[in-house]
């Protein structure tokens, strides 16, 4: 028989194991001071943790686009948009993505592990098969669960694997396959082959649906991500990464908006984003294609930060963008190094499982387009001090 007195007894036991294995995370008030540097508890510190990869959370077009935009329409939207969220503000931000990335449409979701987790239910159904990248971001790995349906994951970027399931399951009885991988891997900082995937996809009549997340902004012609002129089946993207803001968005075919609007839960039973997010995602949208320069400088950036680290014996993976992973493996050794960075001025942030695999942990890393040469050097020198007394 259950007692009044053991019913939160889990919290304890799961939390207890989590410490236990060096897997508890903390929530740690920060205060931002520039693009790169933050306040932790006093102290001012160098960040190579943020998403924000052109600095644009900063930038003074976004605040006043906010402000504008909410002295216009208030504080809130009132409403989901099918109700009466559906400021005339919402539509012509949508069209002006839609344009920029050449596609029929374009569509604004809340954020962007809102849409994954129910953008997915919304297009698979209980006969479907999804397809699923190995090393995809939780939301997608949820979103895809929500469906009920057959999952199987393909290795890491391994096409040849994707197109042997492909074959294996291509005439059973599915209702339908997606194919479901992110452009730019949001732990790892390597890059799907779109192009290819799109042909596999076309081959064998799948669904071929992209997170650009951490594209959006940074790679492709004018920033405006990996998936233009693709064929791919929906983009989904955020606004809470190189845009400097909040929310996502699908751009696809003026029929798929139409079906997500009438076949998505989580957009059509959440209110719409508040006036001053679409202000900010308008100016980021009016920025974004005139910042060769910035996304320039960050991909140099990245690129000498993950030259220098391979040249002290870091295994960076194969990450090729703004995101180097610096693989440390054991989970004690990772938050030893990030504490230590922290201690010397550096906010580096551990991941460990379960957001990448077991074994697998590491210092995520990632640059901004505002981070100078001489902060780089900085953090290559305190890497090469760790290297040199613990042997990593
Ligand atoms: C690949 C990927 N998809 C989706 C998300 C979720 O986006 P948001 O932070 O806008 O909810 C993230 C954010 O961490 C991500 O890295």
């Amino acid at each position: 028989m259950r007692t009044n007195t053991d019913r939160y007894q889990f919290i304890a036991d799961e939390l207890n194991r989590r410490r236990q294995q060096h897997l508890l995370r903390r929530l740690r008030p920060v205060t931002p001071l520039s693009d790169v540097l933050v306040q932790v508890a006093g102290r001012t510190m160098l960040n190579f943790s943020s998403n924000d990869y052109l600095g644009l959370s900063k930038h003074p077009a976004l605040q006043e686009r906010a402000r504008l935009f909410m002295e216009k329409y208030g504080a809130g939207a009132t409403a989901s948009r099918l109700i009466c969220g559906t400021f005339d503000c919402v539509e012509q931000v949508e069209q002006k993505l839609a344009e920029l990335k050449g596609t029929e449409a374009a569509l604004i979701f809340n954020s962007g592990f809102q849409a994954n987790l129910t953008i997915l239910p919304a297009l698979a159904d209980k006969r479907s098969l999804i397809l699923s990248d190995e090393l995809n971001h939780n939301s997608l790995i949820n979103g895809a669960r929500l469906c009920r349906c057959r999952v199987r994951p393909y290795g890491h970027n391994r096409l040849d694997h994707l197109k042997s399931l492909l074959a294996e399951n291509c005439d059973k009885d599915f209702s339908r396959i997606l194919i479901i991988t992110e452009s730019v891997f949001s732990m790892d900082g390597d890059c799907s082959d779109i192009a290819a995937l799109s042909a596999l996809a076309e081959e064998y009549g799948a669904l071929l649906i992209v997170d650009d997340a951490h594209a959006t902004g940074v790679c492709g012609p004018r920033g405006l991500g990996l998936t233009q002129d693709q064929g791919v089946s929906l983009t989904m993207g955020t606004f809470s990464k190189a845009c400097g803001s909040f929310g996502a968005y699908i751009t696809a075919s003026a029929a798929m908006r139409e079906y997500l609007v009438n076949c998505c839960p989580g957009f059509i039973y959440s209110t719409a984003l508040p006036p001053a997010i679409i202000g900010t995602i308008d100016a980021a949208l009016d920025l974004i294609p005139q910042l060769s320069a910035e996304r320039s400088r960050l991909q140099a950036n990245a690129d000498y930060l993950r030259k220098a680290l391979q040249a002290l014996g870091y295994d960076t993976g194969g990450s090729t963008t703004q995101i180097i992973p610096v693989l440390t493996y054991d989970e004690q050794a990772t938050l030893a190094l990030s504490a230590w960075l922290e201690e010397n001025g550096i906010m580096a942030v551990a991941i460990r499982p379960p957001t990448v695999p077991l074994g697998q942990a590491r210092i995520r890393l990632s640059l901004s387009a505002s981070h100078t040469r001489e902060q780089i050097e900085n953090l290559i020198e305190l890497f090469a001090a760790w290297r040199k007394n613990h042997g990593l």
